[in-house]
C-alpha cells in the first residue's frame, strides 16, 4: 500500500500496546491513565439523556454548528475563563482534547516547523503532532516546572511555532509549574511569538486547598488554554474544548468543519442538562478525596518498599506519579520482569521524543484498589531488587 510519508514519522501508541498486557485479569495495572469508573456518573447521565431527549426531542439528534453548543461554550466560558474578557465566542467545543491537539496541529504546524514539549511530555501530544512533522525541541521538566533558561534558549534559537505544557498535575510526571516558574514563563511568552498551549485536563483534581493562578490568568487570549471533561465527567462522551481568540477560533472552525463538521450534538446536550441538575463541584470534591487516598496509599507503600536511590514525585493532584530509578537501570528490562509477575507500569520511552531506554518510568494511582496497590508495589520493588 503507497502510504503517505507522514505515517512513517509516527510510532504506535506505546500504551495501547501495553494496554494488551494489562488485558489479563490477573495484571495489577498501574500503566492506564484511565480515570477510575466508580466515579461515572451513571444514573445521573441516564437521567439528563432521557431529559434531553423527552424535552428537546428531535433537535437533540439533528446536525449543529461546528462551534459547539452555544450553552455549554457559556457554561465553560463562566466557570473557567471568568473576568479575563473571555466570553463562548472564544470557546470551541472538541472531541476531547486529543482532538484539540490534532486540530492546533492542523492549523500551526507545517512539515520541518520547530515546536517545543516538556521533557518529558504527554505522550499523546507527542502522537498528535508527530503527524505533522515537527522538529521537536523537548525542554526539561523540573520539581517546579519548566527549566526556564533552556526554554529561553530554545525561543531564541528555533523561533518554534508553539510550546505545549501541561502545567497542573502532568501527565506524566504530576509535577505543578510554581507561582514562581508561571511568572517567568509568562514573562517570556509575552516577548515572543511561540504561543504557549496549556492542556489542563488534571486541573480540578486536586487534593489540597492551595489553588495556583492558572497561565491563562496571566496570559489570556494570548496563549490556548485546553480543557476536557474526561476526567471530571466521563471520558466516552468525549468533551473537551479550546480556548483562544478569535483569529485562531476562526481557523479552528474551518479544519474542525473538514475533520468532523461538530462534536457529538447528542454528548453536549447530555453534559448540559448534567450540569444543570447536579453540582459539578460537588462531583469533583468525592472524586478528589478519593484519588487523594489512593495516592497517600501508593507513596507509603513506594516509601517503604523502594531501595534508596529511586525518586518519586508527590503529586498535589492529577492521577499519576513518577519514578526515577537509579541511573543506568533500564525501566524496559524492569517493565518485562515485572509484568512476568504480574504489575505494569509505563516505562518512560514514550514521554520522550528520540529515547531507545531510560530509567523513568510513570505509575497511575487513581485505578486501583488499596489491596492492589500494596500487592502491586510489593511486586513492583521485588521486581526492582532484581536488576540493581
Ligand atoms: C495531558 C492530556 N491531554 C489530553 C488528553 C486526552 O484527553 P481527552 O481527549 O479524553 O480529553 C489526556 C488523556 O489522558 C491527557 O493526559
Amino acid at each position: 500500500m503507497r502510504f503517505s510519508n507522514r505515517m512513517n514519522k509516527v510510532q504506535k501508541s506505546f500504551v495501547r500496546e501495553i494496554l494488551k498486557v494489562t488485558e489479563n485479569k490477573e495484571v495489577i495495572s498501574f500503566a492506564g491513565g484511565l480515570p477510575n469508573p466508580r466515579f461515572f456518573p451513571v444514573n445521573e447521565i441516564a437521567e439528563a439523556s432521557n431529559m434531553v431527549l423527552h424535552e428537546c426531542g428531535e433537535s437533540v439528534l439533528q446536525y449543529s454548528t461546528t462551534e459547539g453548543y452555544r450553552p455549554l461554550r457559556e457554561f465553560i466560558a463562566n466557570r473557567y475563563y471568568k473576568d479575563l474578557g473571555i466570553t463562548a465566542d472564544n470557546i470551541i467545543i472538541t472531541n476531547g482534547s486529543q482532538q484539540a491537539l490534532d486540530l492546533i496541529g492542523k492549523i500551526l504546524i507545517d512539515a520541518g516547523d520547530h515546536i517545543i514539549i516538556e521533557k518529558p511530555g504527554y505522550l499523546g501530544a507527542i502522537q498528535a503532532f508527530s503527524i505533522f512533522e515537527p522538529a521537536f525541541n523537548a525542554v526539561s521538566l523540573g520539581k517546579d516546572g519548566i527549566y526556564i533558561e533552556e526554554l529561553k534558549q530554545v525561543i531564541e534559537k528555533n523561533n518554534p511555532k508553539l510550546f505545549y505544557a501541561v502545567t497542573n498535575f502532568q501527565n506524566p510526571t504530576g509535577i505543578t509549574y510554581s507561582s514562581e516558574n508561571r511568572k517567568k514563563l509568562a514573562e517570556i511568552m509575552k516577548e515572543t511569538e511561540t504561543i504557549l498551549i496549556d492542556d489542563n485536563p488534571y486541573g480540578e483534581l486536586r487534593f489540597d486547598n492551595e489553588p495556583i493562578e492558572s497561565m491563562v490568568s496571566i496570559l489570556g487570549t494570548k496563549m490556548i488554554s485546553l480543557g476536557s471533561f474526561s476526567k471530571v465527567f466521563a471520558p466516552a462522551m468525549r468533551l473537551g474544548w479550546i480556548c483562544a481568540n478569535d483569529e485562531i477560533i476562526d481557523k479552528l472552525v474551518i479544519t474542525k468543519q473538514a475533520s468532523d463538521l461538530h462534536t457529538n450534538n447528542f454528548s453536549q446536550r447530555v453534559l448540559y442538562q448534567y450540569l444543570l441538575s447536579n453540582s459539578l463541584d460537588e462531583h469533583i470534591a468525592h472524586i478528589c478525596k478519593a484519588y487523594k487516598e489512593q495516592k497517600d496509599c501508593m507513596l507509603a507503600w513506594l516509601d517503604q518498599e523502594l531501595p534508596e536511590g529511586v525518586e518519586v514525585t508527590r503529586p498535589k493532584g492529577g492521577m499519576f506519579l513518577w519514578v526515577t530509578l537509579p541511573e543506568r537501570t533500564s525501566s524496559i528490562k524492569l517493565f518485562n520482569i515485572a509484568t512476568s509477575k504480574n504489575v505494569a507500569f509505563v516505562p518512560g520511552v514514550p514521554f520522550y521524543t528520540n529515547c531507545k531506554d531510560i530509567n523513568t518510568l510513570r505509575m497511575n494511582f487513581t485505578n486501583s484498589s488499596f489491596e492492589d496497590i500494596e500487592k502491586g508495589v510489593k511486586l513492583f520493588a521485588c521486581s526492582l531488587k532484581e536488576i540493581l
